[in-house]
């Protein structure tokens, strides 16, 4: 594994001090992992309009302040060589709110996209959109298409955007597509399971969130990554997403790094008796009829970055 880099100049001449990373934020060698670092971070972005209400300002100032926080968290996960970071940006919901709010949010997200896209590339940062586009004009379409385009091969980081995205619209499209290729007799009936369903979510080919953290002081997902965060350690913020900052997330890191992971299995199974583990297979590896069992749960018991 190569040595952790330093930011890059052309990451220095585009003003962003990503510092210190374990993957290079603009070269395109592989990252180091890091014990208890999460690979993919999701965020509900909550709090912008009682942000600006709390300084008398109008709600569309909160999601510009907010527009801010999200370039300081990428800046951090690029810093900190996190793989994936997946934002809420606007909810399939959110189309119930005051027609000018909603116009500032998609314009906000355009103008944002325009003017950060070249950051975006020399910092080696694959952009993708997840959602329904089809309710937005033509323009927006193509210039999601063409920033994930042009940020296809980019490795330090992917930034998800989720956009008129609802984590029950995510499974009822995947389950559809799914429909689809049944009937078509692209599909048996029986290669239906969790990760058929999993390959046909719009997050599909990321790992599922490690880490979801919420801002705003409100404790509840409102439909983000329903199916994916099925085992996301839940970290939530009292701060409005326009104060969360590299500090606000070097918390809920450092919060995350102190959880045990342990997916059904006992404290036990994933801490130290992981190594009690490995000993008895080892063991039965040569003199015992359940060696073939042991195997199996030697299988399901390899030691990977899935336990913090
Ligand atoms: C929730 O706060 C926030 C949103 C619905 C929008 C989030 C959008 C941004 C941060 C803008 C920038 C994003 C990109 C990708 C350019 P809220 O309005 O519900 O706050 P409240 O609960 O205090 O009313």
């Amino acid at each position: 594994m190569p040595e952790p880099s330093s930011t890059s100049p052309p990451a220095r001449a585009a003003g962003l001090d990503v510092g210190q990373s374990q993957g290079s934020a603009s070269g395109r060698e592989p990252k180091v992992p890091s014990p208890g670092l999460p690979t993919h971070v999701a965020i509900v972005m909550d709090g912008n309009g009682r942000w600006a209400r709390q300084r008398g300002l109008p709600r569309t100032a909160g999601h510009r302040a907010g527009a801010k926080s999200v370039r300081a968290v990428v800046e951090e996960c690029l810093r900190r060589g996190i793989s994936a970071l997946t934002i809420f940006a606007f909810s399939s919901e959110n189309w119930q709110r005051p027609k000018s709010e909603v116009r500032v949010l998609i314009e906000l997200f355009m103008s944002t996209l325009r003017t950060e896209m070249r950051r975006l590339v020399e910092h080696d940062v694959r952009f993708r959109v997840i959602g329904d586009l089809s309710a937005f004009s033509e323009k927006f379409q193509r210039q999601v298409r063409e920033g994930e385009q042009n940020t296809r091969n980019n490795q330090a980081l992917t930034l998800q955007v989720a956009v008129n995205y609802g984590g029950r619209w995510d499974i009822a499209q995947a389950v559809r597509a799914l429909a689809g290729e049944l009937m078509a007799g692209r599909l048996d009936l029986d290669a239906i399971n969790e990760a058929a369903i999993g390959e046909r979510l719009a997050t599909s080919g990321l790992p599922d969130p490690d880490l979801f953290i919420r801002t705003g002081g409100e404790k509840r997902l409102s439909n983000f990554l329903l199916w994916q965060s099925a085992y996301s350690e839940m970290y939530f913020s009292e701060l409005m997403w326009p104060e969360f900052d590299a500090d606000a997330l070097a918390l809920a890191l450092a919060d995350f790094a102190r959880r045990q992971r342990r997916f059904g299995r006992t404290g036990e199974q994933v801490g130290d008796g992981r190594k009690d583990k490995a000993a008895r297979i080892s063991k039965a590896a040569s003199d015992s009829d359940d060696a073939q069992h042991l195997d199996a749960m030697a299988t399901s018991a390899q030691p990977s970055r899935d336990v913090a």
